[in-house]
């Protein structure tokens, strides 16, 4: 049987759907009974049989960073996809970000290696990567000396405790997803995003960006899985824009102005501030940073494994907003 962590997350739940929807059995790890609710809501959202497919599902309760609580979640498991996390720029996360990332992580892979799974496909990020490169590729390595936050350096300590892992005999593999994109997650991530485009956005930040669509990234975890390849890791990236260029885009099939002016480096600074005041916004150095930067991911070597073509942009913001409206409009 495969086993899913994070499935009440963006990632999780997408591929919950994605594995159910082709009969396969899954057991699931929840936290609380409102993540869970939030889940089956979804499955009535995408699926004109939510019953059956939840049917496929076994959730058990338990926590990652609590080996105590994932012991009997191990029976008969074959194959685990790893996708629970903790997503934060605060700065005073620092210690659940280590704790749920780096110790939670080393939690799975230790029961993973003492009931001998199969497979273990950890979903890390492009914050575990350096970006001294251009393009950036699965060869630019992390690199201490550029400017990280909290979640990129937990990102990468767990990744490190993959490798160990998988050094030690247990068959992993790593995919790194640039910015993801996906329905029904409003208040996180990208869809923080969409509704500040919505309410009207003035300024935009001048670098770029990586960006996926959530749909890709489950379906590319299914083939790594599913194929003879142990021991490596994936950029999943499917396309490169700017923030202008992304949430100009944005606006257009919401049917709202894009924003018009560039964020400046003092503008940004007091923002920074007051986030730090706040813990809203830019509440980290890092976080500024990446607003300034256009790091350019290259999922060549992904394309070339798997022959992918990757849902293109337009389809995918057409989609993300679609979704967006209909929520709204309840
Ligand atoms: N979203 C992106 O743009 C993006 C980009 C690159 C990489 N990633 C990576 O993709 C993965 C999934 O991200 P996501 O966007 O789906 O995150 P998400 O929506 O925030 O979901 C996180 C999931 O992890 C679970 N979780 C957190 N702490 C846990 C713990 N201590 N024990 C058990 N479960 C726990 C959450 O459960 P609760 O519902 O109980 O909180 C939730 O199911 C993460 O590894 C993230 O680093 C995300």
């Amino acid at each position: 049987m495969i086993l899913v962590t994070g499935g009440t997350g963006l990632v999780g739940s997408h591929l919950l759907l994605y594995l159910t929807r082709k009969d396969i059995k899954v057991r699931a790890i929840y936290r609380t009974k409102n993540s869970l609710k939030k889940i089956r809501h979804l499955f009535k959202y995408y699926s004109a049989e939510p019953e059956k497919l939840w049917a496929n599902i076994e959730w058990l309760p338990a926590d990652i960073t609590d080996i105590a609580s994932l012991e009997s979640v191990f029976d008969g498991i074959s194959h685990v996809y790893h996708t629970a996390a903790k997503v934060s720029f605060k700065p005073g996360d620092k210690e659940i970000l280590m704790q749920t990332n780096v110790i939670g992580t080393a939690n799975l892979l230790h029961l993973a290696m003492d009931h001998s799974i199969q497979k273990f496909l950890h979903v890390s990020s492009i914050a575990a990567l350096g970006t001294y490169d251009n393009p950036v590729t699965e060869q630019t390595h992390w690199n201490w000396k550029e400017k990280h936050s909290d979640y990129a350096v937990s990102k990468y300590l767990s990744e490190m405790e993959v490798w160990r892992a998988g050094q030690e005999g247990l068959p992993v593999v790593i995919v790194n997803p640039s910015v993801i994109l996906g329905a029904h997650f409003w208040n996180d991530g990208i869809g923080k995003v969409i509704q500040k485009i919505r309410k009207g956005m003035l300024f935009f930040p001048p670098g770029g960006n990586g960006f996926v669509d959530v749909w890709d990234v489950v379906k590319i975890m299914t083939e790594l899985m599913n194929r003879k390849i142990n021991n490596a890791s994936f950029i999943v990236s499917g396309y490169d824009t700017s923030y202008i260029e992304f949430l100009t885009a944005l606006a257009n099939v919401l049917e709202k102005q894009p924003p018009k002016y560039k964020l400046s480096r003092l503008m940004a600074e007091i923002l920074y501030w007051i986030g730090r005041l706040t813990g809203k916004g830019i509440t980290s150095r890092a976080l500024l940073n990446t607003l300034f930067q256009h790091p350019h991911y290259s999922s060549q070597k992904l394309i070339d494994t798997l022959d992918y073509k990757f849902i293109p942009f337009e389809a995918s913001i057409h989609n993300l907003t679609r979704h967006y409206l209909k929520d709204f409009k309840k």
